[in-house]
């Protein structure tokens, strides 16, 4: 009697303590409040040339391809023309989701072992920050395509603004120079990069002078007037293949001209009542946030309390089975057979379930990918966009690392991306990210390397209820699952659900990545069950972790004809706008 006794005591104490610990870190913020439409991206002038295409008219993928060109100018470091990414788009009329896949491909002179050195070790350098690092770029692909098949404005109209910026040039922000100077020794020393940036000699552009790009401005212009072609076959493409060939890269005409975007069938998953849709392979962050959802449904995650050590617990546990199935089963689906289905089913998130359940924790050793022949048949940035006729877009591209692999394409003034890296260039050899895979995600020529980006789009009852997505490599899917669980499970509005402090464990390395916000007392009860904990508050005040954020969340969420929009605040430049 007595044990039982003590038994229900320490139950209820735990329960106590932990939601004691639930609610102690929301911040106390408020989205921004629109009817008419809403823009949410990481730069305020890129946020604003959107806003400006809804309100003359435009719909969100006028806005959202407008955006993405005005990025490629105000935002070097993610937003891009050299670069690729996803679109998800809704639109309303037709009650249909589209995703669109305009990743890089390698070029045809790709191969397996094309980052190994002679002792058969990964090359870094050469992978992330030579000319071989590029893949052959969608993102301009990708933005014509949208406008061309959901659009309503011409592509004059959409780039202007873009292109306005380039030639008459706009105020450098803190967070732009900041980022300029953190770059500066890498780009600098690139003879067509530090033209581009550096005004060739190096200078780093001030906070608040004006920043004007002639030759960005030219290739603006060659698309407005000449479309995808002045990119794929024309001037444009002419200079970027001369510019790798004459650096060591092997990206051709023909690689340019073959260049194709995808529409893909979404991932759909269900969530609480909610439709979750998402970007299918070659992203993997469609499948593994609904994964991850499946896992938790069979939780009462609100009971439980936000970032309670049991939250967390069960989150984190359901983050390492699927960064583990990630690593095996993920690749290019027009190479790779993935198994999509079982990935996103009940059933195997059930079994995955029942493996956490029974054990608390579960070092990442004793967790290995699924065995899944059972049910088959086998610096990014990221913006949302809604607008009054309940349509949305929420997109994500990227040169992948911090402007890309460096190195502008001489004459073009833009950035190449170093998606290469994004592939397993060995098996088991970790990537930028820390990421592991093999066979599924090998190089190939033509293949498109494995992605973490996940745009989403989460609807309901048949009308688009949120839009959202964010960079951050592989913290990418944990960042978006956290914002969808704060909304759907802990009721916070879409500003509280961003600002709320982070986790992330992606299996490999067995390191439970906390930003700052955590409680003490939460960070030491998951150390004592096993955790490896890095969070800030182990380290003292004046830590900066080396890891950085986990995400930049930019989302909109529509609840009563109401569009509340959030731009994540961990960067400065960041802006939701609505009207
Ligand atoms: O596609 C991917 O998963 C990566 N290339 C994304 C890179 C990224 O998010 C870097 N940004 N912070």
């Amino acid at each position: 009697m007595k044990i039982f006794q003590l038994f229900v005591l320490s139950i209820i104490f735990l329960a106590a303590h932990s939601a004691s610990y639930a609610i102690q870190d929301i911040k106390i913020v408020q989205p921004v409040i629109g009817t008419q439409g809403m823009v949410s991206s990481q730069d305020a002038i890129a946020t604003k040339v959107g806003v400006n295409i809804l309100k003359q008219g435009g719909n969100a993928v006028d806005a959202a391809v407008a955006v993405g060109f005005a990025l490629a100018v105000t935002y070097p470091q993610a937003g891009n023309l050299g670069g690729g990414g996803f679109m998800m788009v809704y639109l309303a009329d037709k009650k249909k989701t589209i995703a669109l896949d305009y990743r890089e491909m390698a070029p045809a002179n790709a191969d397996r072992d094309m980052f190994l050195d002679k002792d058969g070790n990964v090359d870094d350098r050469k992978a992330r920050f030579s000319h071989l690092s590029s893949g052959v770029p969608g993102s301009v692909a990708g933005m014509i395509h949208a406008l061309k098949n959901y659009g309503t404005m011409s592509l004059e109209q959409v780039i202007a603004p873009a292109l306005d910026l380039a030639d008459n040039g706009f105020v450098v922000s803190t967070h732009l120079h900041k980022s300029l100077k953190r770059a500066s020794r890498r780009l600098s020393e690139i003879e067509s990069s530090n033209k581009a940036f550096y005004n060739g000699n190096g200078t780093v552009p001030k906070e608040g002078s004006k920043f004007v790009q002639k030759d960005l401005a030219w290739t603006l212009l060659q698309i407005s007037k000449k479309g995808r072609d002045a990119f794929y076959k024309g001037s444009i493409a002419k200079k970027i293949t001369e510019d790798s060939q004459k650096h060591g890269g092997i990206i051709t005409m023909e690689d340019l001209a073959n260049y194709k975007v995808i529409e893909r069938e979404p991932i759909f998953g269900s969530y609480r009542g909610y439709t979750i849709a998402s970007m299918p392979p070659p992203s993997s962050g469609g499948i593994h946030l609904v994964q991850m959802l499946n896992i938790l449904e069979g939780w009462d995650l609100n009971k439980y309390g936000l970032h309670s050590a049991k939250t967390i617990n069960m989150i984190a546990e359901s983050m390492k089975r699927a960064y583990s199935d990630r690593s095996l089963h993920l690749g290019d689906p027009d190479f790779y057979d993935v198994p999509v289905k079982t990935l996103i089913s009940k059933q195997y998130a059930n079994d995955l379930h029942k493996q956490i359940s029974a054990k608390n924790y579960t070092p990442s050793t004793e967790i290995r990918p699924g065995v899944l022949p059972i049910y088959e048949s086998p610096q990014t940035t990221h913006y949302s966009v809604m607008d009054k006729y309940g349509n949305a877009v929420s997109n994500t591209y990227t040169i992948n690392a911090s402007f890309g692999n460096g190195r502008v394409a001489e004459g073009t003034g833009f950035l190449m991306n170093n998606e290469m890296d994004d592939f397993s260039s060995k098996p088991g050899a970790p990537n930028m990210f820390g990421l592991i895979g093999g066979e599924a995600n090998a190089i190939e020529a033509g293949k498109r390397p494995l992605s973490s980006m996940t745009p989403t789009l989460v609807i309901k009852e048949g009308e688009i209820f949120m839009s959202t997505g964010s960079p951050g490599g592989s913290r990418i899917i944990t960042a978006v699952l956290q914002t969808i669980i704060n909304v759907i499970d802990h009721k916070m509005n879409i500003a509280a659900a961003t600002a709320a402090p982070r986790f992330h464990h992606q299996w490999h390395p067995d390191s439970l990545l906390m930003e700052s916000g955590f409680d003490m007392d939460v960070i030491n009860q998951l150390r004592n069950i096993g955790y490896s904990v890095d969070a800030p508050e182990l380290h003292g005040n004046e830590y900066t972790p080396a890891w950085g954020d986990i995400g930049m969340v930019q989302s909109i969420v529509r609840e009563n004809g109401k569009l509340h929009g959030t731009a994540d605040d961990r960067r400065q430049s960041s802006l939701a706008l609505g009207y």
